[in-house]
């Protein structure tokens, strides 16, 4: 039954038991980093949500401590919602979140909480000032959708944060707040960007580094030439976080896409279920670190029955791609200490049409997988035609050419958690199309969980999106993090990314099988492929 503890995560973020959704103020100190998150203590669904807090010194082993922030003054007693860490010039985390101060409606108001004892590097108890609530929504702002500040940044004398809202019916809009001390704040008269959208949850902003260059940067910086802005908005209405890549002015406190059709076209983090995310800088390794919740796709009453609800996504680095375009993401490279140490290894593995070849010798309910395709004569002329009205839609392609639908260059990939006689799997894969008027073959990633469970009643979504690379070139990677009930795929190194949420009825524990597969009409070489068990790492006690 779904039930099965099998079915939980092994190496993902999550609590012993009931909903989680946000990350919230994830942010280094004092030797350890520090992960809150939106928490029902009373049970596996969305309601009466106080900050849990967890600590890690690795980012993969995590250690549970008490509840940071949960209702206890007027201004956030119905409720303490997502928000952000700021670290002060003195090395002072300042928390800044959302409460709901009455209880029959979501009346959104911005709170404070300074730690207790700076000297304690556990950052256990937190203390809310009594000029809270700092920020309410005044001059026409709707008040049941202003929420989630972001961690804040300074240049030239003023703090300034950003707040997601709503403006009108449809427009999403992140509201700018300035202050000299970090308690007055006052509105800037426009807003940092808008778009119609619908609300912005969790908006994220940040600077990005041109050139291709890994490191990433602190909040504030802002001067160098050498820099981007990345503008990150959660939305609501369609559950999933886009961004766009731009230009911050800090004097007239705008910012401006560099693709002026960036707020339609949507670059997606990820392309899966993924919501809600956050970025901080890890000074240590001087590098942007994206969290991000990836919610449950069977029912509320499974959820209920096992206990627990949501997964943090393993964080990730995020660095600007060289083409300035997009951005990129890796899996930190602590996850790696969980590999088991003797991985299997298969080289220069040729894969016929319609062919699958298992990857055997290792249990794979929970692993790494890192494989890269070669297209040996890559025969373009074979590729699918791109059917023009479907150019723009990946999910759209994926679900009428899914893993079973026979192509010319591809599908090929992973099918992952599959039961030994294949009634279950999931397939993770790429499809090359050509298409007319394009100067190289567009390159599709799907996740199709469509055969993934023999369960009835489950959200089965199909997840896709384009993948901008040269397949031209003859080459394309893939890494999936299996994790039980997870599937995390990068594909081209970080270029494309997908989550999804699975619950095979068969295929659990060692019944979980991994093939490599080929359903079109080109062969493919795997020229290397790589896979380990991965370790459960301390799991807050879970
Ligand atoms: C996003 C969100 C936030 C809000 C929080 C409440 O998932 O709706 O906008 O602060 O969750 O739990």
């Amino acid at each position: 039954s779904i039930v099965d503890a099998e079915l939980s995560s092994g190496y993902h973020f999550r609590p012993p038991k009931n909903w989680i959704n946000d990350p919230n103020a994830p942010m280094y100190y004092k030797g350890w980093y520090h992960l809150f998150y939106q928490y029902n203590p009373k049970g596996a669904v969305w309601g009466s949500i106080v900050w849990a807090h967890s600590v890690s010194r690795d980012l993969i082993n995590w250690v549970a401590l008490k509840t940071a922030i949960e209702p206890s003054i007027k201004s956030d007693m119905y409720g303490c919602w997502s928000g952000s860490a700021t670290i002060l010039p003195d090395g002072t985390p300042v928390i800044m979140y959302t409460g709901i101060d009455r209880p029959d409606s979501n009346y959104e108001v911005q709170n404070i909480a300074y730690p207790r004892n700076k000297s304690d590097p556990l950052l256990q108890d937190w203390v809310k000032p009594g000029h809270n609530p700092i920020i309410v929504p005044e001059g026409g702002i709707n008040a049941t959708q202003f929420r989630d500040p972001t961690t804040a940044w300074y240049a030239d004398g003023h703090w300034r944060m950003l707040v997601g809202s709503l403006s009108g019916a449809s427009r999403g809009v992140a509201y700018v707040y300035r202050s000299r001390d970090f308690k007055r704040w006052t509105r800037a008269r426009k807003p940092l960007h808008s778009a119609p959208t619908g609300m912005w949850e969790c908006p994220d902003f940040y600077p990005v580094t041109v050139g291709g260059q890994q490191h990433g940067l602190d909040t504030s910086v802002m001067s160098s030439p050498k820099i981007k802005h990345v503008l990150k908005n959660s939305l609501d209405l369609r559950r999933y976080d886009y961004y766009t890549v731009g230009t911050y002015d800090r004097i007239t406190e705008r910012y401006v896409p560099d693709d002026p059709s960036g707020d339609k076209r949507h670059l997606r983090y990820d392309y899966g279920n993924f919501y809600a995310s956050k970025t901080f800088y890890d000074p240590v390794k001087r590098r942007r670190i994206l969290w991000g919740w990836a919610n449950e796709s069977d029912t509320a009453v499974d959820d209920v029955a096992k206990g627990w609800a949501g997964i943090q996504a393993i964080p990730r680095k995020v660095w600007l791609d060289s083409s300035g375009k997009q951005l990129m993401q890796w899996p930190v490279e602590e996850l790696e200490a969980l590999r088991g140490k003797r991985p299997v290894i298969l080289k220069d593995m040729l894969i016929k049409q319609g062919e699958h070849v298992e990857v055997t010798g290792l249990q794979t309910a929970q692993a790494d997988v890192e494989v890269s395709f070669e297209l040996p004569s890559l025969d373009l002329e074979s590729a699918e035609a791109l059917d023009p009205a479907l150019a723009d839609d990946a999910e759209k392609l994926c679900s009428v050419r899914g893993a079973g639908v026979e192509g010319g260059v591809g599908p090929f990939g992973l099918w992952v958690l599959a039961s030994s006689k294949l009634e279950e799997r999931t397939a993770v894969f790429f499809r090359v199309f050509k298409a007319a008027g394009r100067g190289k073959p567009v390159v599709l990633m799907c996740s199709d969980p469509t055969k993934s469970s023999l369960n009835p009643n489950l959200y089965q979504p199909t997840f896709a999106g384009f993948v901008d690379t040269d397949i031209a070139k003859g080459k394309i990677s893939l890494r999936t993090l299996i994790d039980r009930s997870v599937i995390e795929s990068f594909g081209a190194g970080g270029r494309t990314c997908i989550l999804s949420r699975v619950y095979p009825s068969l295929a659990i524990g060692k019944n979980a099988h991994l093939h490599v597969f080929n359903n079109g009409k080109t062969d493919i070489k795997v020229s290397g492929l790589t896979a380990w068990e991965m370790k459960k790492p301390l799991m807050n006690g879970a």
